[in-house]
């Protein structure tokens, strides 16, 4: 039950770049949003220790799930694929929520990697997607976090096994379900508001609002499904670093060739020590650029994305009135 590091490398190696690309491929042309809805009995959930990203020791039961609907994910900090993507559409989630996030909903990443990802490690990662001390991340005992992740049906050998959900618990009614955080926000957010009976009430069924209605995006580019929901948790364009930098104007500062190395393989630039590449990291320590395995097509329609938004943006600004100025 124990992975080890060799069993990781192979895996990487072997399957994981192909396959977890493929089931995002899935998730993100299906949306996925269903969810077995389903019970949990009481004393089911083990109220083991756990420690906090601040290094506060808790119970897992009484003092983090007990009578709350929660958000449950499973995380560990060195996943160079695509678990911060997770945490980065989670920490999209928790905007849309805004204020009842931290009050009727709450955020808990659980560490599938406790040996490695310490308190210290935890609050350095939270930090770098802007969360607070509202959102817990619990590391613990490897053995407790083993019972909690396998009661909690997160039961992967090795580490880049490990899914993608994001479970949805409910402590007052026991009800809990599955989700995806690569489909549609405002789906998801609906999923957590129907957590809550009083709410479910009053939820219509989940609106389909299409993915430019959560920012106010004027262009309909082949690239803009993909960057709301593969970039977007990381990056903005013009509105300031988020995880990563603001990729407003990057094609200005950078080569075609080098955007798309680095878009499609950002870690074979850094193993070749493109300075670039490495003062980036140097930068932004916490997270690292995740190989996403874009294809060829892929990068240059983000590309073009990017270059559009960023014209858009600066012919905005040039613009006080209704017409773009022309130099
Ligand atoms: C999990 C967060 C995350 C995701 C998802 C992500 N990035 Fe990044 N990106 C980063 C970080 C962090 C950096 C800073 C450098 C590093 O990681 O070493 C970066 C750097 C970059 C850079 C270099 C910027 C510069 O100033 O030169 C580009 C370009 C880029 N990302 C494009 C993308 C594109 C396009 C996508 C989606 C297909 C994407 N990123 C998805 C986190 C992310």
């Amino acid at each position: 039950m124990r992975f080890t590091v060799a069993s990781l490398v192979h895996v990487w190696r072997g399957a994981a770049a192909s396959s977890w690309l493929a089931a995002l491929a899935i998730l993100v042309l299906t949306g996925v949003t269903q969810g077995a809805e389903m019970r949990w009995k009481e004393g089911y959930i083990p109220n083991v220790p756990v420690v906090t990203q601040d290094g506060r020791t808790l119970l897992f039961y009484d003092d983090v799930m007990k009578g709350k609907i929660s958000v449950i994910s499973f995380i560990y900090t060195s996943c160079r694929d695509i678990c911060p993507v997770v945490t980065a559409r989670l920490s999209q989630l928790e905007d849309k929520l805004g204020e009842s996030a931290g009050r009727d909903y709450f955020f808990v990443s659980i560490s599938i990697d406790p040996v490695t990802d310490t308190p210290e490690k935890l609050k350095e990662y939270s930090k770098a997607f802007g969360i607070g001390s509202g959102w817990l991340f619990l590391t613990g005992k490897a053995q407790d976090i083993e019972l909690i992740r396998h009661r909690l049906g997160e039961r992967s050998r090795a580490l880049t096994e490990h899914r993608n959900e994001v479970l949805l618990f409910n402590d007052l009614t026991g009800e809990w379900e599955r989700n995806s955080a690569f489909g549609d926000i405002n789906v998801l957010a609906s999923a957590v508001r129907a957590m809550d009976p009083v709410q479910r009430a009053a939820v219509r069924p989940a609106v389909q609002a299409n993915a430019g209605s959560f920012v106010d995006d004027p262009l309909n580019l082949p690239g803009q499904a993909l960057f709301l929901k593969t970039c977007g948790g990381c990056h903005t364009i013009g509105r300031g670093s988020r995880v990563g930098p603001d990729l407003q104007g990057v094609s200005t500062r950078r080569s075609r060739d080098w955007l798309t190395a680095y878009i499609m393989e950002p870690e074979k630039l850094r193993a070749n020590k493109d300075p670039a590449a490495l003062s980036l990291a140097q930068k932004y320590p916490a997270v690292r650029m995740p190989n996403l395995g874009l294809s060829e097509f892929d990068s240059s329609d983000v590309i073009a994305y990017i270059e559009a938004m960023t014209y858009a943006k600066r012919a905005d600004e040039s613009a006080p009135h209704a017409h773009h100025h022309h130099h």
